[in-house]
């Protein structure tokens, strides 16, 4: 795919001098300050930046960034395609992570919609709205599968499941790159952080990783493969090491495996200042190390660091580096420059677009993402029932965009008091409409039927960098509940995180407890919808909630221990914890309906299949009953799980394998089908 102007490619690199090609290599930061602005326009002149990331920080999840500037960026590349020797565009990457002016919601509560089509639909929307400010390259879908949500960054990828993660790679990068990548709504995109970020120690971001290579290629390299096999553009390398070998400079993972296992054709670029950290990470003794160590890697582009601009050139004339390998370098980044048509359209405009849809789109996966996780006969709430509103995120908007929101806002973002407001009006609801007054108790509750109690984590608290060693909600929040539960009142919890929040002694004293995370533009209208009853909630954890800190890590697919042989989670009362049960509060794949949904017996056409039948594409045909018993229209997530009872290696208790999500209507019986061949049984 990526192949198509070879030759074209082989003898414009003919032509570049060596400083021309380490050029390319190069990527530097922006949005620019006005005073830098003439040094940039020389350096891009001079043939010098391959590349322009348009943030002004590292972690730019978490720090205010410079607005989109399309009339600036094009100036620049017109001193690129006009001014410089060998007119070669420049290729601007943006961290557009889960939206961008409209934002959607994080990719773990995407996850959780477990909606391939709607979740693609959504990625195209948003590279739709990058396109149009002049963005050619995303620098998403993360794919860090990750077992700890003290991690911050768990926000950001698929959850606990390579299966999940597989889906969520081919959406985003088939909603991102649309049929065409030059089409003018089409963005690039890369998967990152390749490769088993998610596996920091600790859940402490940056920190190191064990993985072997059955877990690597089981659990971690799943997604990054459906995500090469989407055509994805670019692939970022992660910070971590693994065992000892950072992987800014494993050739093993870089060129062995993602370009020789998984054919992978377009670049890749390293993570912010990656390629100098290789000395900091006592791998390399300078910053010339760091570069030839990187290059010889794999690693194609360098982000911001200015490692190989600076160093490649003498490693070059010196004979350290041969110029062959900044070649193959230079080939793989304007590989995806054709791809993307930057040849043809150097230039980008603002276009219109529809953003009512995007909005509708975001409101829809924000629907389908929230997971009801009780319900003691409260929900949906009754509009004409007396109904008080509390709780620290009453007013709030900002966190409920999530970490990693770059251009969405936050003033056109409705509170979850203002969407309540919408709906209500302000007869019979509760709520002192100055954010000072969130948890004044005394005002709020003798009237009302039921406290709906806004809840949860800021964005702030999640994200690159911002770990945390306790999941448990705030201590004040606590006492609120405490102070609620007291009463007696009907209490529902509308939790608004990043990451899954310890429940126990928190859940048991609400009645209703919706999980709303942090959904984008449309969290709160979203949350009303469901609150009361104009949709049916439809969402499924993709990850495990544990009841405490202490049980981390705790993952569904988990091997069996063999002490004892069949437990899911592996948990064993007898061998565990003293002082606690490691169940999980919440398990993977778990979340509840306004209807019930009543599975019948799960059939296989054919019981036992030859290995040959299965290598020759013979496939083993499963289905099953399910009646919608309730008095709701619903969607439901059917789950096909398996468990490979003898293989070379242990394989997980319980692996999920496919997924439908059919609308069932009230009284209606469905029948779903799966057909799992050689590949999905395989390991
Ligand atoms: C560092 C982050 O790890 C990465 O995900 C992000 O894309 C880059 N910074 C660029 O902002």
């Amino acid at each position: 795919m990526y192949t198509e102007y070879d030759s074209i490619i082989d003898s414009l690199i003919e032509k570049m001098s060596l400083d021309e090609k380490i050029g390319q290599l190069n990527q530097i930061t922006g949005p620019l300050k006005d005073s830098q602005i003439e040094d940039i326009k020389t350096a891009i002149r001079n043939g010098q930046v391959g590349s322009i990331i348009l943030a002004s920080s590292s972690t730019a999840g978490n720090d205010p960034q410079g607005h989109v500037n399309i009339e600036l960026y094009n100036e620049l590349q017109r001193v690129a395609v006009e001014e410089s020797r060998l007119k070669i565009p420049m290729i601007y990457g943006r961290d557009v992570i889960h939206g961008h002016r409209t934002v959607y919601p994080i990719p773990l509560a995407s996850a959780a919609a477990f909606n391939e089509e709607l979740i693609e639909e959504c990625y195209r929307d948003i590279a739709t709205e990058a396109a149009s400010d002049g963005i050619h390259w995303t620098f998403s879908p993360m794919l860090d599968l990750c077992h700890d949500p003290r991690w911050g960054r768990i926000i950001e990828g698929p959850g606990e499941d390579p299966y999940v993660g597989a889906c969520m790679a081919r959406a985003c990068v088939k909603g991102f790159q649309g049929k065409d990548l030059k089409d003018k709504d089409s963005i690039a995109a890369c998967a990152k952080h390749y490769i088993g970020y998610g596996a920091s120690e600790g859940g402490r971001d940056y920190h190191r990783t064990e993985i072997a290579d059955a877990t690597l290629y089981n659990y971690y390299v799943p997604a990054f493969r459906e995500a090469v096999k989407a055509g994805v553009a670019t692939v970022m390398s992660s910070f971590n090491d693994i065992s000892g070998v950072p992987v800014t400079g494993s050739k093993k993972h870089l060129t062995d495996i993602l370009r020789g296992k998984l054919s992978f054709e377009g670049f890749t670029v390293s993570d912010w200042g990656a390629v100098e950290q290789l000395q900091k990470q006592g791998v390399a003794a300078s910053r010339a190390d760091c570069a030839k160590i990187a290059l010889e890697a794999g690693l194609d582009l360098n982000m911001c660091d200015r490692c190989y601009i600076e160093e490649l050139k003498d490693l070059v004339l010196n004979g350290d580096v041969s110029e062959e390998t900044v070649n193959t370098a230079v080939k793989r980044i304007l590989r995806v420059k054709f791809a993307i048509g930057l040849f043809d359209r150097p230039y980008r405009e603002n276009f219109a677009y529809d953003k009512e849809k995007h909005l509708e789109n975001s409101r829809k996966l924000a629907l389908e993402s929230m997971v009801l996780l009780k319900n003691d006969n409260v929900l949906p709430l009754n509009k004409e029932s007396r109904i008080a509103l509390m709780g620290p995120f009453t007013h709030e908007k900002r966190s409920l965009l999530g970490s990693w929101v770059l251009d969405g806002k936050e003033n056109e973002t409705p509170s979850l008091f203002e969407a309540m407001t919408n709906v209500l009006g302000r007869k019979n609801f509760y709520c002192q409409s100055n954010s000072r007054f969130y948890d004044d108790t005394n005002y709020i509750y003798p009237n009302a039927d039921v406290v709906i109690m806004a809840l949860g984590e800021s964005n702030l608290a999640t994200g690159e960098n911002r770990a945390v060693s306790d999941i448990s909600l705030s201590l004040s929040q606590r006492e609120l509940i405490d102070k609620i539960h007291a009463t007696g009142k009907k209490i529902v919890g509308v939790f608004f995180c990043g990451r899954p929040m310890a429940m126990e002694g928190v859940a048991d004293k609400l009645d209703a407890v919706l999980y709303a995370w942090h959904s984008g533009s449309e969290t709160a209208n979203a949350v009303c919808d469901i609150l009361f009853g104009k949709a049916v909630p439809c969402g499924k954890t993709a990850v495990t909630f544990p009841r405490k800190s202490g049980h981390i890590p705790l993952y569904y697919n988990v091997t069996s221990s063999g002490r004892p042989v069949d437990c899911y989670y592996n948990e064993n009362p007898a061998n565990c914890y003293l002082d606690s049960t490691p169940t999980p509060y919440y398990p993977f794949g778990y979340g509840l309906s306004y209807t019930t949904f009543k599975y019948g017996e799960i059939k296989a056409q054919n019981n036992s299949i030859l290995l040959d039948d299965l290598k020759a594409g013979k496939n083993i045909e499963i289905s099953i009953d399910i009646s919608n018993t309730g008095e709701f229209d619903g969607k439901e997530i059917v789950e096909l799980y398996i468990r490979d009872r003898v293989a070379s290696i242990m394989r997980p208790i319980r692996e999920l394998k496919q997924f439908k999500k059919p609308l069932i209507k009230k009284g209606e019986t469905i029948n779903v089908n799966f057909s799992l061949g050689y590949k999905d049984l395989g390991l």
